[in-house]
């Protein structure tokens, strides 16, 4: 049978290297993006599969166009295209936080998210076929103080996703959505922009997800048959769990 090729944006670092070393050892064939080109070559060294590198900032339309443009022709047919590549930065209230944060959230999770599904749909409209999994998160729906425009860009992507699939009805063009809780990554590093400390409290004692649990979820997506579309996939860990509705109380 012939191999997948499955094409990940954000391989370079959490949830996007752990898809790539699963989907690897699982017989698929890569294309990997991220601005951090090095960390892209080690994993194409490591890794015993053909694998595609490109260092494309995904929030640069014009960089993201002319990648598609210029796939090598052994990497145009892209069965799977897995929107990962987002970020969190700051975490501060609404009527404090940098309008810098919160539009470099929104560059990156849903301008650039809907340039590479536009982009990827005009090769599988073409030979009705693919799957897009988009990576949303619990932000996109369970409310939290600081969350503001992180949040508002996840409830973006799981409702593009739906969208999608209503356009896409009648063609055998799939597309999904996971959405994880609290997962130990380069996440919170990124989001208190390299304070390791910060970082390290989001997680210290308790048991966040790892980055091999979403890949696991994801290479489970893909590998449904055909008439399947898994939809959306909302996963946290055991130790996290909703909040229930805040009452402010004045004497
Ligand atoms: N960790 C969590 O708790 C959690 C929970 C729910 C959802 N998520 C979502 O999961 C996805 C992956 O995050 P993660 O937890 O794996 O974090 P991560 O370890 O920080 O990985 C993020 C990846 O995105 C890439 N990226 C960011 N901006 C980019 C850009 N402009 N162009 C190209 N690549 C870019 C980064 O690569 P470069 O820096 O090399 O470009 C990196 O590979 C994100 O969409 C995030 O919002 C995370």
């Amino acid at each position: 049978m012939e191999q997948k090729t499955i094409l990940i944006t954000g391989a370079s670092s959490g949830f996007g290297e752990a898809m790539a070393r699963l989907f690897a050892a699982s017989g698929y064939r890569l294309i990997l993006v991220a601005r951090r080109r090095e960390r892209l070559e080690n994993l194409q060294k490591e890794l015993k599969t053909d694998v595609y590198i490109q260092q494309v900032d995904v929030t640069n339309r014009g960089a993201v166009e002319n990648f598609f443009k210029e796939l090598p022709e052994n990497f145009r047919k892209i069965d799977v295209l897995i929107n990962n590549a987002g970020l969190a930065v700051g975490l501060d209230l609404a009527q404090e936080a940098s309008l810098d944060d919160w539009e470099a959230m929104i560059e990156t999770n849903n301008k650039a998210l809907v340039y590479c599904t536009r982009l990827a749909l005009d090769n599988m409209k073409e030979r009705n076929a693919g799957l897009i999994i988009n990576i949303g998160s619990v932000a996109g729906s369970a409310p939290y103080p600081k969350g503001n425009v992180y949040g508002a860009t996840k409830a973006f992507v799981r409702q593009f996703s739906r969208n999608l699939r209503a356009d896409l009805a009648g063609t055998d063009i799939k597309v999904s959505v996971i959405e994880p809780g609290a997962a130990e990554t380069e996440f919170s590093l990124v989001r208190f922009r390299g304070d390791a400390e910060k970082a390290a409290a989001v997680y210290k004692n308790t048991r966040a997800l790892q980055a091999g649990d979403i890949a696991k979820a994801a290479l489970w997506i893909i590998e449904q048959p055909l008439r399947v579309n898994i939809d959306a996939i909302e996963i946290m860990p055991i130790d996290q769990t909703y909040a229930g509705l805040v009452m402010v109380r004045k004497e």
